[in-house]
């Protein structure tokens, strides 16, 4: 049995977030350039090689894994993974998975739904940004809503639990905030709503007129609804409210005006077998080439150690003084959130 990974601040890294691919069928704005360089395929880990290195965690003590993108579902036979992965769910030698799941834009769960509910994943995450179909297809650049609704609907029918993730963004869905809630609370959903980070190439004064600070939608969600604070935590970096009129739980995730990294426990990995200590710093460390280099998982290990050695305390992103700071020039959908 392995030694638990533990970094310098005494977080135990129990959450191991994958970036199967990529690429993506939509462009979210905030997410990536219109016109992508995607990566070539020669670059990327084989799903066989995406098991070795997810396993190797498994074996470090991670007890959730998120699959991302990109839009996971896009990349091929990505099913065989997510039945490779769920041999882990339960109990194991090394420990094993608690939780199996991911992070998608829907357009492709109506096919995949009830493949993945077969292979253990029981919540699902989808980006939603807005109820709007214009809006919609706006903000994804050419996405269509009914089709995401659709695969929304799907996980619902084979079981999963749905949270929704809707980034704030001002001017953009702030009139939306009591149809989306009402919205989730109606098909029953979770919802969570995520201050936008500054990531990727966008002009300051872009950016800035997009932050939508969550402080202040909570408050505006205040005045309709009595909301309590819950303790529970799904081990993400979401907190919950529960709105007593209707028992619906909401979720913040707050990194600009509730920094939370004190509370971290995850670290990234990319399609190209990168290791990111954190979201919002630019260290990385290269993991395809232990991978590659022996048949045996020790020196894997000892990279893997190496980097969570050297994982650093938080991000640096900051708005205020109307002022960009703290961002890194990689796009989001390099490392999947
Ligand atoms: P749950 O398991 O439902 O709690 O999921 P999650 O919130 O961990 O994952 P999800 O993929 O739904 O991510 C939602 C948002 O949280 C995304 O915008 C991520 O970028 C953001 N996020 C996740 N982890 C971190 C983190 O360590 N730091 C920061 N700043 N944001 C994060
Ligand atoms: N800031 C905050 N959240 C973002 N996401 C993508 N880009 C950003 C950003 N710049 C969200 C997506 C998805 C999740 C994985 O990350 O909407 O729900
Ligand atoms: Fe694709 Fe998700 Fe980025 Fe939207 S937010 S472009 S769905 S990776």
């Amino acid at each position: 049995v392995q030694a638990p990974l533990i970094d310098p601040f005494a977080r135990p890294i129990t959450y191991l977030r994958v970036s199967v691919t990529d690429r993506c069928d939509f462009r979210c704005t905030y997410c990536m350039a219109e016109h992508m360089q995607f990566l070539p395929k020669r670059d990327l880990l084989t799903l066989e090689e995406l098991d070795r290195l997810c396993s190797a965690f498994v074996g470090l003590g991670v007890r959730k894994l998120r699959v991302t993108g990109g839009e996971p579902l896009v990349r091929r036979n990505i099913m065989e993974f997510f039945r490779a992965m769920s041999r882990h769910l339960g109990a194991g030698p090394n420990g094993g998975l608690d939780e199996l799941t991911l992070t998608t834009n829907g357009s492709q769960l109506a096919r995949f739904a009830d493949e993945l509910a077969d292979c253990g994943v029981r919540r699902v995450n989808v980006s939603l940004d807005t109820l709007d179909p214009d809006r919609f297809a706006r903000i994804t650049r050419w996405g269509r809503l009914p089709q995401v609704l659709q695969g929304i609907e799907a996980a619902k029918a084979a079981g999963m639990r749905v949270k929704i993730n809707t980034v704030a963004l001002k001017g953009f869905n702030e009139d939306e905030l009591f149809r989306l809630a009402d919205w989730c609370a109606d098909q029953g959903h979770d919802l969570t709503f995520i201050e936008v980070m500054p990531m990727g190439e966008m002009g300051e004064e872009e950016r800035l007129d997009q932050y939508w600070a969550l402080s202040d939608l909570r408050a505006r969600l205040g005045e309709r609804f009595t909301l309590t604070p819950l303790a529970e935590r799904t081990g993400g970096p979401a907190r919950y409210v529960r709105l007593e009129e209707t028992g619906q739980k909401i979720g913040f995730i707050t990194p600009l005006t509730h920094n939370f990294c004190e509370s971290c426990n995850r670290v990234r990995i990319t399609c190209t077998g990168e290791l990111f200590m954190c979201l919002g710093q630019e260290d990385r460390a290269d993991l395809r080439a232990p991978l590659r280099a022996s048949q045996d998982d020790a020196p894997l290990r000892d990279a893997i150690r190496e980097a969570i050695a050297r994982k650093p305390k938080g991000h640096d992103f900051d708005y205020s003084r109307r002022h960009v700071a703290g961002q890194v020039s990689r796009f989001m959908s390099h490392t999947g959130g």
